[in-house]
């Protein structure tokens, strides 16, 4: 059967969410790889790093575990009409998943402010693609009034259902660490779903008795897109308002979260950190990712230039075991890695702000 290929479906006993297994709409998703990355533990200060690739998933996102979810449910009930705003990977997944299901798509993305190939992707899967003169929250305003006067199905995370797909990459983490649990997983933060469905994942493994104790999850934004940081720092984690969002890790260009609360609580509860990190941190990590063979988008590197912060504050110790969850493929976002290798990615006032060292391991990689 075609779902017991899939790496979320295998664990369709913690996924009560279908009833006719037949129905189930996949493309083979999940059963993605884990990688070490050696080198890039070194330049971290950590003697043990290895990532989840989820960017290694058959629309080249994380998203894909939680499409499969979502669309099974909508196919289930009948809809003909699926939506979602999104800054490129969740309307490239719900694309695809969509037209699995012989279902419509609508997507709206903000106009110039994502990757060409995410763009690309959704319209190559068949989805009704509209770019509107506004951010991400913008086009998440304009979809929540468009979908109460439409029987249109709503994709964005806040939908239970991809949060379920969303957690089995905990499940498979620990399957491939050998019932093993790191001390730290790392993820990025843009809407905040993932890493509350990651710290779902593993309170159910852990309630189920099969893991001892649950890693710490810590979250890492941009310092242009970093709303839970700063709500942390300033407001005890109180929802701050929104401001315009700013980064080049377009992924998670996101001011004005949907999944705040259970961001703040999965931090609580796995006793991790949020963190921000600079634009020339992103690119450094970036192409230290790359430069191991496995390559990611730029959201993805926020998690190792955020575990060298972590480190450098010994939250984070060299024998501790990390985890970084790598959320999307190197060729998402291809124009950012030709400018950064091109050296035009920063301006020479961005270039002259990094220290000497940081400078020459820019200019080495
Ligand atoms: N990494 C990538 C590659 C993403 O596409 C996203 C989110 C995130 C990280 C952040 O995950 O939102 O669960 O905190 N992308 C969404 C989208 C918003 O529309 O594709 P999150």
């Amino acid at each position: 059967m075609a779902i017991d290929q899939s790496g979320v479906w295998r664990f369709r006993d913690l996924l009560p969410i279908v009833d006719d297994l037949e129905k189930v709409v996949t493309l083979r998703e999940g059963n993605t790889p884990f990688y070490d990355l050696p080198r890039c533990a070194k330049a971290a200060g950590i003697d043990w790093l290895l990532a989840k690739h989820q960017g290694m998933n058959p629309t080249g996102s994380f998203k894909d575990t939680g499409m499969t979810a979502a669309l099974s449910v909508a196919a289930q009930r009948g809809f003909e009409w699926v939506a979602c705003a999104s800054t490129g990977n969740t309307s490239a997944a719900m694309a695809a998943y969509a037209a699995r299901a012989g279902l419509r798509s609508i997507v709206f993305i903000p106009e110039g402010k994502i990757a060409w190939g995410k763009l690309s992707q959704s319209m190559d899967y068949g989805a009704l693609t509209i770019q509107l003169k506004t951010d991400f929250d913008g086009c998440v305003k304009i979809l929540g009034e468009l979908v109460k006067q439409f029987p249109i199905y709503l994709l964005n995370s806040v939908n239970p259902y991809r949060l379920e797909g969303q957690k089995t990459p905990a499940f498979e983490l620990v399957e491939q660490m050998e019932w093993q649990v790191p001390e730290h997983v790392i993820v990025p933060g843009g809407n905040l779903a993932n890493s509350s469905a990651l710290a779902k994942g593993f309170a159910e493994m852990h309630e189920l008795g099969l893991i001892p104790r649950i890693p710490k999850i810590s979250i890492i934004q941009a310092e242009g897109a970093n709303p839970l940081y700063r709500s942390l720092q300033e407001n005890g984690g109180e929802q701050l308002t929104p401001v315009v969002a700013n980064t080049r890790a377009t992924a998670i260009r996101i001011g004005n979260p949907a999944s705040w609360r259970k961001a703040v609580n999965a931090l609580q509860t796995t006793g991790g950190w949020c963190e921000q990190v600079s634009e020339q941190e992103i690119a450094l990590a970036k192409a230290e990712i790359g430069a191991e063979g496995v390559g990611c988008e730029p959201a993805s590197a926020v998690t190792l230039a955020g575990l060298k912060k972590l480190v450098a504050q010994g939250k984070i110790t060299a024998e501790e075991r990390v985890v970084l969850i790598l959320t999307g493929h190197t060729l998402k976002d291809s124009a950012y890695t030709i400018e950064y290798h091109r050296n035009e990615l920063f301006s020479d006032a961005e270039k002259a702000e990094l220290s000497v060292s940081e400078q020459s391991r820019h200019a080495a990689l």
